[in-house]
C-alpha cells in the first residue's frame, strides 16, 4: 500500500505491511522456485476425484456432518483418529489458527530464523509478540536454543524451509517440556519421512502441521494438523468451521487414498533427483546444505547475479539474498529430471563465466 493511500487511515497500522514474499511470474522453462511437486496428478486420478465432486450439491453449504465424514475417511487414510485431525486451507491456515488460539495481545511466540516467512508475518497481523532467534544458514535448532524465557507458542520447522535441516535430536522434546503450544511444522514430511506425532500421546501441547502443497496439491490448497482433541476443537472453532473448506478440498481429503500410492512414488523420484542435484553441486565445488525436503539451499559468491542469470535462461529459483543469514544463498526446488539438468547446466555456465 502506498503511504498516501486514501484508505490508509481506515486500517490497523500493521495492515500496511507488504506481502511476506513475492514470486516472479516471468516465462520459464524450469519452475524451481516454490517447493511445489513438478508433476501434476495423473488424469485418471483427477477424473476419479471429479466424479466424486459431482456427487455433492454445489448450491448447498457443506454441512458439519460432511466435514466429520471427510475427517473420518482422511484420518483413516493417514493412520490417525479423526478427533486428532483438523483439515484446513493449506498449512498457512494452521499457522493462523495457532495464533488465534494461543497468540494475541500480551502473548509471545518463539521463531527460529531463517525460516518460512509466514510465522513472523502472521504474528504481526495477530498482534502477537515474537522472539526471533537468528541462526546461521547451516545451523539448526538445538535444545540449548529453547531458552528459559516463556513463550505461548514455539514454532519448530522440521525440516526447515529454506535450509532443509532437521532440528537437533531432543530439541522438540525440550520445547514440549515447557508450558507452550509446540507447533512442529512437518510440511515436508513426504520427503523427510520423519514425524514427531508419536509424542502426542504424552504431550497434549504438541501440534503437528502438514501441507499437501509439496505433494501435487498446491493448487487445491489443502493442509492438516494432528493434535490433542481440545487443541483441534479450539482451532476448528476459531476458523469458520464447518464451512471453511469447499467441496473441492473436502472431496480430495475424503478420497485421499486415491492419491497416496502416487505420492509415495513421487517422493522416491524427488529424493533421487535431490541426491542427483547435490552430487552435481558437490562435483562443481558449490557448497550446499544437505536437505530433507524437496529443495536445496546452495551458496554462491554473487547470489543476485546467479539468480538473475538463471532467470534469464528460463530457470526460476528462489532468491534469498535479502533474508538475514542467507545473503550468500539461493534455493532450488527439485524439479523434473530435465529441469534439474537445465538448472545444473546453466549454473555451471554462470559460475564458469
Ligand atoms: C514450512 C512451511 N510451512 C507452511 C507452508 C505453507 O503451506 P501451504 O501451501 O499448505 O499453506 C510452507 C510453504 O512453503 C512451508 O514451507
Amino acid at each position: 500500500m502506498q503511504p498516501d493511500s486514501p484508505v490508509k487511515n481506515l486500517f490497523r497500522e500493521d495492515v500496511s505491511l507488504s506481502a511476506p514474499f513475492t514470486v516472479s511470474e516471468l516465462p520459464h522453462k524450469a519452475k524451481l522456485d516454490q517447493n511445489e511437486a513438478p508433476f501434476d496428478l495423473p488424469n485418471d486420478i483427477k477424473m476419479a476425484l471429479l466424479d466424486k465432486l459431482l456427487e455433492y450439491q454445489w448450491n448447498r453449504y457443506p454441512q458439519p456432518s460432511v466435514y466429520m465424514e471427510v475427517k473420518e475417511a482422511f484420518a483413516k487414510s493417514i493412520g490417525y483418529a479423526p478427533e486428532n485431525i483438523i483439515i484446513t486451507i493449506g498449512a498457512d491456515q494452521l499457522i493462523q489458527a495457532a495464533y488465534l488460539i494461543a497468540g494475541g495481545h500480551d502473548r509471545k511466540a518463539l521463531i527460529f530464523e531463517p525460516t518460512y516467512p509466514m510465522f513472523a508475518h502472521a504474528a504481526k497481523f495477530n498482534q502477537t509478540n515474537v522472539d526471533r532467534t537468528q541462526l546461521a544458514a547451516g545451523e539448526t535448532v538445538t535444545k540449548d536454543h529453547i531458552n528459559a524465557a516463556d513463550h505461548n507458542i514455539i514454532f519448530i520447522v522440521a525440516p526447515n524451509n529454506p535450509t532443509g535441516l532437521m532440528p537437533e535430536e531432543g530439541a522438540i522434546e525440550a520445547a514440549l517440556a515447557k508450558n507452550s503450544l509446540v507447533f512442529v511444522d512437518e510440511s515436508y514430511f513426504d520427503y523427510s519421512k520423519k514425524t514427531w506425532a508419536h509424542l502426542l500421546k504424552d504431550n497434549p501441547n504438541l501440534f503437528i502441521a502438514r501441507s499437501a502443497s509439496k505433494s501435487c496439491l498446491a493448487g487445491i490448497r489443502l493442509g492438516y494438523g494432528i493434535g490433542h482433541p481440545d487443541v483441534i476443537s479450539a482451532m476448528e472453532s476459531t476458523l469458520t468451521a464447518p464451512y471453511h473448506l469447499s467441496y473441492l478440498q473436502l472431496t480430495v481429503a475424503k478420497y485421499f487414498n486415491f492419491i497416496q500410492s502416487h505420492l509415495k512414488n513421487l517422493a522416491v523420484t524427488i529424493i533421487f533427483e535431490r541426491d542427483r542435484i547435490t552430487n552435481q553441486l558437490k562435483g562443481m565445488g558449490v557448497p550446499y546444505i544437505p536437505s530433507q525436503g524437496n529443495f536445496v539451499l546452495f551458496k554462491v559468491a554473487n547470489p543476485s547475479d546467479v539468480y538473475r542469470k538463471l532467470a534469464e535462461s528460463g530457470v526460476r529459483v528462489r532468491s534469498l539474498h535479502s533474508i538475514p543469514g542467507l545473503s550468500d544463498y539461493v534455493r532450488v526446488t527439485v524439479g523434473k529430471d530435465k529441469e534439474n539438468d537445465l538448472f545444473i547446466k546453466q549454473l555451471k555456465g554462470i559460475l564458469a563465466s
